[in-house]
């Protein structure tokens, strides 16, 4: 109940930034008292909203943080089902741990984590991907799709696509994807994605969809050794970008996207996902469970599987794995 006062009070302000609006007036229009209106200002103060005070008038909104937090989302959000639930932490472990515990209650489709610090963040292959500042980006989400077991490659490559259109509308920058799901810019990476899938058998229960973003961290924030393969929105982009707003558009594009994914299939998505592949025409070395292998990427099967021709001249189909350029 409080947390709705507060999202109230921000949405009026923020309609409202060029006029004063009385406590008074607020606590009519929101049927609460003038202390929670008082206590919930309070809040937001705390969390970074600077607001100037005039007597007799009442408040006006003069700063707002870039936060992730669920009260800054929720007016930016033109999603049905994304984001209909979001859950936003100042530090927790792991986004994924979070979503996971969520699901298992109940959490319907489309529920969001997001985290200004990560402590023990997860990344694919078993590495790491903590976030020990609130610049970049961390979320999960939820999904309960109706799909067989195997079909959940093809649906992490949607999701790349989704980021790639979201990223571009909101930077005007032009990101790539490099197989299955890394979204790159300037040929450094800028976002990852881990999907983890939970089920018995060949029942799926849920999928977890983490997302970490690089946005606004600075070259010194991303350390030397990082910064030469990794880059930001703020580094390749040159302005800062909010975060929240990204956000909303990653959940609006997937919103777009998801459901002609389970109503036509993955071969629509698959188009768009060619469009946007760094690897085209790229001689590629692609890291297995069962070892290296060299040769020259050839797209990918109806499935989502990477095709690479080797020395040989054989194609070799690439279920999962990472994948590198040759000159890289
Ligand atoms: C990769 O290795 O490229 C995937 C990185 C995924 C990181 C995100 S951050 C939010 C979510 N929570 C996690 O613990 N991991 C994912």
């Amino acid at each position: 109940m409080a947390s709705k006062i507060r999202e109230q009070i921000l949405k009026v302000l923020l309609e409202n930034r060029e006029t004063y609006i009385s406590g008074q007036k607020l606590s009519e229009q929101l049927g609460c008292t003038r202390a929670a209106v008082w206590k919930q200002m309070e809040e937001l103060r705390q969390a970074g909203y600077v607001f100037e005070a005039k007597a007799r008038c009442g408040y006006k909104l003069i700063f707002i943080p870039d936060l992730v937090t669920a009260d800054e989302l929720r007016p930016l959000l033109r999603t049905q089902i994304f984001g209909q639930q979001i859950y936003s932490y100042l530090s927790v472990d792991s986004t994924q741990n979070v979503a996971n515990d969520l699901a298992n209650r109940g959490a319907p489709e489309g529920t969001v984590v997001l985290t200004e610090f990560q402590t023990a963040g997860k990344g694919r292959l078993g590495r790491k991907w903590s976030k020990d500042h609130s610049k970049g980006i961390a979320m999960s989400l939820i999904l309960r799709p109706q799909v067989p077991l195997q079909k959940i490659s093809e649906l992490t490559l949607v999701i790349a696509v989704a980021l790639v259109h979201a990223i571009q509308k909101t930077t005007g920058l032009h990101p790539k994807i490099k197989w299955p799901n890394d979204i790159f810019l300037d040929g450094k990476k800028l976002c990852g994605v881990l999907t983890e899938l939970k089920g018995e058998s060949d029942r799926l229960n849920y999928i977890l969809v983490g997302i970490g973003i690089n946005v606004n961290e600075t070259i010194e924030n991303l350390g030397d050794e990082l910064s030469d393969i990794a880059t930001s929105l703020l580094i390749s982009g040159k302005q800062p970008v909010s975060r929240a707003k990204l956000v909303a558009n990653i959940l609006f594009e997937l919103e777009q996207l998801y459901p002609i994914y389970l109503t036509e299939g993955f071969l629509p998505i698959k188009k768009i996902w060619e469009q946007y592949s760094l690897l085209n025409n790229q001689e590629i070395i692609a890291r297995t469970a069962n070892g290296f292998l060299e040769g020259v990427y050839e797209g990918i099967t109806e499935e989502g599987i990477l095709l690479l021709r080797d020395k040989s001249g054989m194609i070799q189909k690439i279920i999962t794995g990472d994948v590198y350029m040759k000159e890289q």
